[in-house]
């Protein structure tokens, strides 16, 4: 288990599974987050989450509040030992949690865990262009955007493109020492 201040990162268990079936087929998380638009079955989800703990390349955290409560995921994908890089996504499925920092301290906590304790070089992510909260959350973290994928997303009946960012861990540790400083003051 990874330690936050207000949430911890535990391994995403298959008894979250059935939650996280409602998050994957919630149209309004499926328009801000890119997940595949087709609607999914347990069994798929059961398939797909076998397949993804036997992968060594992907690491799957559940973000928990303190009192436990299941809220959200944080995904590594390509875990890649010789570039040392890694593309990251986040995920947080109730909404009553949305804008009260959850997202941030999620996502400075697996930055930190990739940079520090994994000694990385770089993270990587894509949002879609419509994502506002999730693009200032990254910006704010630190990620630079280096590319653009036109209108590569498809839901609710348009196209939207998709934004590719970036971080190196040098910057993230420049970050740490200024903007982000009282973050992680002990
Ligand atoms: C995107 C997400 C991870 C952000 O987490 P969060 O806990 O809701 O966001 P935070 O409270 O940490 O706020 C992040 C920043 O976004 C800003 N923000 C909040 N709502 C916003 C909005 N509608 N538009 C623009 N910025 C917004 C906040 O003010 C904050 O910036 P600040 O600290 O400079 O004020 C979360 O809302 C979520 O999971 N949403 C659904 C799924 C999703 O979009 N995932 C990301 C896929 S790439």
């Amino acid at each position: 288990m990874i330690k936050g201040k207000t949430i911890d990162l535990w391994s995403l268990e298959r008894y979250n599974l059935l939650e996280y079936l409602k998050w994957s087929n919630d149209r309004e998380l499926i328009h801000l987050t890119g997940m595949p638009t087709l609607p999914k079955s347990m069994v798929e989800l059961e398939n797909w989450y076998q397949n993804a703990i036997k992968n060594p390349t992907n690491k799957f955290f559940a973000i928990k509040t303190k009192e436990g409560e299941y809220i959200g995921n944080i995904e590594l994908n390509y875990l890649d030992w010789i570039t040392r890089s890694v593309e990251i996504g986040i995920l947080i499925g109730k909404r009553e949690f949305w804008g009260k920092g959850v997202g941030t301290e999620s996502t400075l906590m697996i930055l930190n865990f990739i940079f520090e304790q994994m000694d990385f070089h770089r993270v990587y992510l894509s949002v879609i262009s419509h994502n506002d909260r999730a693009i200032r959350l990254y910006e704010k973290c630190g990620f630079k955007r280096e590319g653009i994928k036109r209108e590569a997303f498809y839901s609710m009946g348009k196209h939207s493109d998709i934004i590719e960012m970036g971080l190196l861990q040098k910057e993230f540790q420049k970050l740490k020492k200024t903007k982000l400083k009282e973050f992680f003051k002990e």
